[in-house]
């Protein structure tokens, strides 16, 4: 066999993977490594996907999604954003796999190789691959626990250079839970311009936020608007990650471009699943509204018990479902430290490791993620067996 390509050979896996490749075959396993609901899809979901297929909707679709799907997404973001983001169902949307389509055709059509990106981190793994996947450079930029994980606009300015094209942001975030402020956003906002930057606005958490509030969001500057590539998915809001519908809205020029790499990557996507985020927009904003109530207790509840333990402690996030802890007194790193909550406790969690580049100030290894979108049962299990852990290991 000849040798495969250096992307190939240098990709790197997700650190999740590894912990769930530890925990194989171990039984009475608590898991609280994915990020993605609990929650099983919303009925009127299925049914009109069930109906759509009953319906032998079983053909390619238009690469850009099927025109209503466009329609509905318009109608909703109208309706929930003003205008804000330019929506035109005709020249402003695609419909992609997920989020994660979404995301990789933006930077496919945005950079080119040695093209600079800079990533707020902690951050989603994928981000890094997905640069690498472009022939990009990730350049990270640390936003650290005493300021919320939220990034210094002054950091984010000095990593700027002539090679920067793009700029990577997710509010709320994973694996942080952080909701940038709104003086924060403004100076991020005021950077893009300044650097005539592509901003990759992920909002996959844009609905799961709490305590009332409403997510700051780079949308909600008009002199950027046609520097937004703004991503947003059905995975997250209705319980759909297995579904793998997302979409993209950006100018009219970039989304034609990102449509042409869709065809090439992907085509179409299953058209009864988009009939049924049709349903979605439709009929189930109050059950996402009744997921994200969920979330917030769950948080209320292991945020509390996570600092309640010794040794362990975690800033209140304000949106997504993740905690993401600081176990800094074990003295361990955070791989081994969740392998040896593993072996103890048969819980699952993810090292921190795994979510960007650790920094000076911002050490990833000082933290793992620990995703809540499970029971309260699970979280209050999970709480006691961590205790145990604790007492164990502090004597
Ligand atoms: C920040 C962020 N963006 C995007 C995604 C991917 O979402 P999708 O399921 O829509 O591809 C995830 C999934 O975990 C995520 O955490």
């Amino acid at each position: 066999m000849k040798e495969l390509s250096n992307l190939a050979m240098t990709l790197k896996g997700s650190i999740i993977r590894e912990m769930h490749s530890a925990a194989a075959g171990m039984t009475d396993i608590l898991n609280f490594t994915v990020g993605e609901p609990d929650f099983v899809t919303p009925k009127p979901i299925i049914d009109r996907a069930y109906q759509s297929m009953l319906e032998g909707k079983t053909f390619y679709s238009q690469n850009r999604g099927i025109l209503p799907l466009r329609e509905a997404i318009s109608a909703y973001h109208k309706k929930v954003d003003g205008d804000k983001i330019a929506v035109d169902p005709n020249d402003n949307i695609l419909v992609t796999i997920g989020a994660t389509e979404a995301l990789q055709l933006a930077l496919f059509a945005t950079i080119n190789p040695g093209d600079e990106v800079v990533v707020l981190t902690p951050c989603w793994p994928n981000y890094l691959g997905m640069v690498t996947v472009a022939g990009g450079v990730a350049v990270c930029v640390p936003g650290y626990e005493e300021n919320g994980f939220a990034p210094n606009p002054a950091d984010i300015e000095a990593a700027i250079t002539p090679k920067t094209k793009a700029i990577m942001v997710n509010s709320p975030s994973n694996p942080t839970g952080a909701v940038i402020p709104q003086d924060t956003m403004d100076q991020i906002a005021a950077l893009i311009e300044k650097h005539d930057l592509f901003a990759l606005v992920d909002e996959v958490y844009r609905t799961i936020v709490f305590d009332g509030q409403r997510a700051a969001s780079l949308t909600d500057y008009p002199a950027i608007k046609d520097n937004i590539i703004f991503i947003n998915s059905f995975s997250k809001m209705f319980a759909m990650t297995g579904w793998r519908v997302g979409y993209v809205t950006a100018v009219p020029q970039l989304i034609a471009k990102m449509t042409l790499l869709h065809q090439n990557f992907a085509n179409s996507i299953f058209v009864p699943a988009q009939e049924a985020c049709i349903t979605a927009l439709e009929e189930c904003i109050p059950d996402s509204e009744k997921m994200t109530e969920s979330y917030e207790k769950r948080r209320n509840l292991i945020i509390k018990g996570l600092n309640d333990i010794k040794g362990l402690s975690c800033i209140t996030p304000g949106g997504a479902f993740y905690a993401f802890t600081n176990i800094s007194e074990f003295g361990m790193n955070s791989r081994d430290f969740c392998l040896k909550v593993l072996e103890e406790t048969k819980a699952v969690t993810v090292p921190g490791v795994g979510f960007g580049q650790s920094t000076d100030g911002l050490n990833l290894d000082n933290y793992i993620r620990v995703s809540y979108a499970t029971s309260e049962d699970n979280i209050n299990e999970f709480l006691n067996r961590m205790n145990d852990f604790s007492q164990k290991f502090f004597g």
